[in-house]
């Protein structure tokens, strides 16, 4: 019997796209976001939970939070969102062939989120699916849609995150009620030929991404559709989440720009996911970053899991602070663990 030859001598693995030179790249064509009508302050919140303004702003920097409308699905929420993007970067339905949803609040067990967004935007070819990362999840599913654009799998991709996280709360437990809200942010890709003699590329120079399963009790729902047929609620390890979340982000918002042979000073703006203020003030002491350069939306988002870092991205790009050729770093981690990073050429 011929031996077996370990894959590892035959094939390096390769941790990050970045220097994959491929004849096509994804460029950010636009980007939108939706809310819930519905705000949800701390003080409303303290009314029915015993918790206070004074502590949830504290340690946490949240102020309000979005709640879904009964029957507003996670679904409503992310078309909107794609519609947004895509009027912002001039397209429509029609010019789609990729949509990709990351979420951990899809509307069903199947078919996929992603499909029904698709079914909205009135395509009638192309590709639909979900991506689960939890908090990561909106750069899990750009380095999917970005990988897929490079191959030439897809010339216009959107890339969803989007929540209804409020679905998943217990709001009997203060430790986690209180930090989630819902929303959904999309970013139109489109593919465009790698030019070979610039020192600027335009588009998404590379994703890191990483999981950890040894993690997965820190962050949980406690059911699902195989263990228990209901989503079930949400509880979390906060303090661990914590100091993991810190060292994990700046891990990845690091090998991101030493793949790229960028540094610190090359970044225009860092959009993190968007858990904690206290968590992104640390990282950006931990990375040597001015503040200034740190967008923040917890305060009025809350964590919205997978859709906090297109939410932040659009208020970003709305408020006039990310502009073309602006070198951004996302970076991202949640359950599991999950975590991650893209860097983006504006
Ligand atoms: N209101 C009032 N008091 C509260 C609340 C609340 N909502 N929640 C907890 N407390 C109390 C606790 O009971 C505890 O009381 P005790 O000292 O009498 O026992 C006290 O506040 C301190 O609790 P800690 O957990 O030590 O507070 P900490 O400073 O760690 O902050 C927090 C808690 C905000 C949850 C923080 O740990 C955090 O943000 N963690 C990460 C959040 C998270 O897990 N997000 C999941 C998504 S992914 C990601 O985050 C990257």
């Amino acid at each position: 019997m011929a031996k077996a030859t370990c894959p590892d001598a035959l094939m390096p693995l390769v941790r990050a796209n970045a220097n994959a030179r491929t004849e096509w790249i994804s460029q950010v064509a636009g980007c939108g976001s939706a809310l819930p009508e519905r705000r949800v302050t701390n003080h409303e919140l303290s009314t029915t939970v015993d918790t206070s303004d004074e502590w949830i702003t504290q340690r946490t920097g949240i102020k309000e939070r979005r709640i879904a409308a009964d029957g507003e699905n996670t679904s409503d929420l992310a078309l909107r969102a794609a519609q947004s993007a895509l009027t912002r970067a001039g397209m429509c339905g029609a010019d789609v062939d990729l949509v990709v949803v990351a979420t951990s609040t899809p509307d069903r067990t199947m078919p996929s989120t992603a499909t029904r967004v698709q079914g909205g935007l009135g395509m009638t070819r192309g590709i639909a699916f979900d991506v689960q990362a939890a908090c990561s999840g909106f750069v899990y599913a750009l380095s999917v849609a970005d990988n897929m654009v490079r191959l030439g799998q897809a010339r216009t991709a959107v890339v969803i995150g989007a929540e209804t996280m409020s679905r998943i709360l217990d709001w009997s437990d203060r430790d986690s009620c209180v930090l989630f809200g819902d929303g959904a942010g999309a970013v139109v890709l489109r593919a465009v030929r790698y030019e070979e003699n610039t020192t600027q590329q335009k588009g998404i120079l590379s994703t890191h991404l990483y999981s950890d399963g040894r993690h997965q009790d820190k962050i949980y729902t406690d059911g699902g559709t195989s263990s228990t047929q209901t989503a079930g609620k949400m509880h979390l390890v906060g303090r661990e989440v914590f100091l993991h979340a810190v060292v994990n982000l700046a891990q990845a918002a690091e090998e991101a720009l030493a793949a790229n042979g960028l540094t610190q000073v090359d970044v225009d703006w860092v959009v993190p996911h968007q858990a904690n203020r206290r968590i992104v003030e640390t990282l950006g002491e931990k990375l040597r970053l001015p503040k200034e350069k740190i967008v923040l939306s917890v305060g009025h988002h809350g964590n919205t899991s997978a859709a906090s870092i297109p939410l932040a991205l659009t208020d970003a790009v709305d408020d006039g602070r990310i502009k073309a050729d602006d070198l951004v770093l996302t970076v991202a981690m949640g359950a599991g663990f999950t975590w991650g990073s893209a860097l983006i050429r504006w």
